[in-house]
């Protein structure tokens, strides 16, 4: 395959959705973007009935479907994600947008006179916020907290979330996330209180176009498919972890920890060990002590092999980690196409990666896994290039079941 001149082509990755709506919400680093979907959707030969996300991280997939009246369902192993993708696939009538946006006004006249809320427990808060942002997001969230309509509670706390982000001093890097020095970081409640309210109007920007077809978001570990959604579907669209060792919890912290779908560091690293492809905290180390299935085609193991002799005292965790990621994807795969129907086409957006200058040939591992489960004309297509380096690409792997 050809991969010379081949180039990072930005507006397939989120910076594209950031103007866009609701997709343009919450940026979250691995969302793909809404015109790769566009493009999947504008060439097939068949009107789908409904598409599957079963990876659906902002629900980007979801929103697209739903925008062009196309039914979706879509699966998400994290609580966090799931109330996002279903609030950004609810349906917002303009007098409840309006409503929105003048209890959003009235909160800010009022803000002095909440009482805070306890700071969340995320481990060394004072990296993440100074002490006056935190003061000023807990009264945000004991504002939100007492408003008793649900939709307009929902859009409070997207505008929420976006704050919580841009009063931090973090920024999302590969691996890892930084922080600036949050003494620097100049705060005055006057601004804050003019920055959620315009942080409001964008959402309801985007909460007045309301979704034209049904499309839901389910709590669901999708190396099985659920019940409810076999034969259901004609059509996937996703993009699941890559083999990379991204957590999205480690992006997704400081929302999770403000709005309590995290407690302890213990529960953040037991979703990541859930979720396939995670590695933080006690994910490494169970690694560990993980037993392959050997049910992957014989050179993955090679390929394992090859990375474990890496010299590196990671090297042999690193070697599970690739393994058990196919294995669970392979799980996947098989579990989508027994729930897809007959003549549906599923696209998988994926990366490979590299492991101590081993390259792991994700697109080539997923066509043969999902020749393997049975679909025919399996197609693998490079996207874009990743980052910097060379290597490292982005491709659709599609096929169809007969
Ligand atoms: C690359 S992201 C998807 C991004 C998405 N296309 C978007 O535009 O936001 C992969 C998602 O898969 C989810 N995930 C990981 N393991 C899962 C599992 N076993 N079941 C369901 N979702 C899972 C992660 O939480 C993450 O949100």
């Amino acid at each position: 395959m050809r991969r010379n001149g081949i180039k990072q082509n930005a507006h397939y990755t989120f910076k594209y959705n950031a103007a866009l709506g609701r997709h343009g919400w919450l940026r979250l680093t691995p969302a793909y973007s809404v015109r790769l979907v566009e493009e999947i959707l504008a060439k097939l030969d068949y009107s789908p009935r409904c598409v599957l996300d079963p990876f659906s991280g902002t629900g980007t997939t979801g929103l697209v479907c739903a925008n062009r009246g196309v039914p979706s369902l879509a699966l998400e192993i994290n609580p966090f994600l799931v109330w996002l993708g279903n609030t950004k696939l609810a349906i917002y009538p303009n007098d409840k947008v309006a409503a929105f946006l003048s209890v959003a006004k009235q909160l800010m006249q009022n803000i002095e006179s909440y009482v805070p809320v306890a700071q969340p427990p995320i481990y060394k808060i004072c990296r993440w916020w100074g002490a006056r942002q935190v003061d000023f997001l807990a009264r945000v969230k004991a504002a939100f907290r007492t408003i008793q309509d649900e939709a307009i509670a929902q859009l409070l706390a997207i505008a929420f979330c976006r704050v919580v982000i841009e009063f931090s001093n973090a920024s999302f890097n590969h691996v890892s996330t930084s922080f600036g020095d949050p003494t620097d970081a100049p705060f005055s409640t006057d601004v804050a209180k003019a920055t959620f309210l315009s942080v409001c109007e964008m959402v309801a920007d985007g909460a007045s176009s309301s979704p034209q077809a049904p499309s839901k978001v389910i709590a669901h570990d999708s190396r099985s498919i659920p019940a409810e959604c076999i034969g259901k579907y004609d059509t996937v669209i996703t993009s699941p972890p890559y083999p990379n060792r991204i957590s999205y919890i480690r992006e997704l912290r400081p929302y999770m920890y403000w709005l309590d779908y995290l407690k302890t560091s213990e529960q953040a690293s037991d979703l990541d060990w859930r979720a396939i492809g995670g590695t933080w905290g006690r994910a490494t180390s169970l690694l560990g002590t993980w037993e392959s299935r050997r049910t992957l085609p014989h050179y993955v193991y090679d390929i394992g092999e090859t990375i474990a002799g890496a010299n590196n005292k990671s090297a042999a965790l690193m070697a599970n980690y690739v393994l058990k990621y196919f294995e669970d994807m392979q799980e996947h795969l098989s579990s989508a196409y027994a729930g897809l129907s007959h003549q549906g086409s599923a696209f998988y957006i994926i990366g490979n990666s590299n492991f101590y200058g081993i390259t792991v040939p994700a697109e080539k591992i997923y066509a043969d896994m999902m020749n393997a489960c049975g679909f025919v004309n399996v197609k693998v297509r490079v996207v874009r290039k990743r980052n910097c380096n060379r290597q490292l690409y982005e491709f659709i792997v599609s096929g169809k079941k007969q």
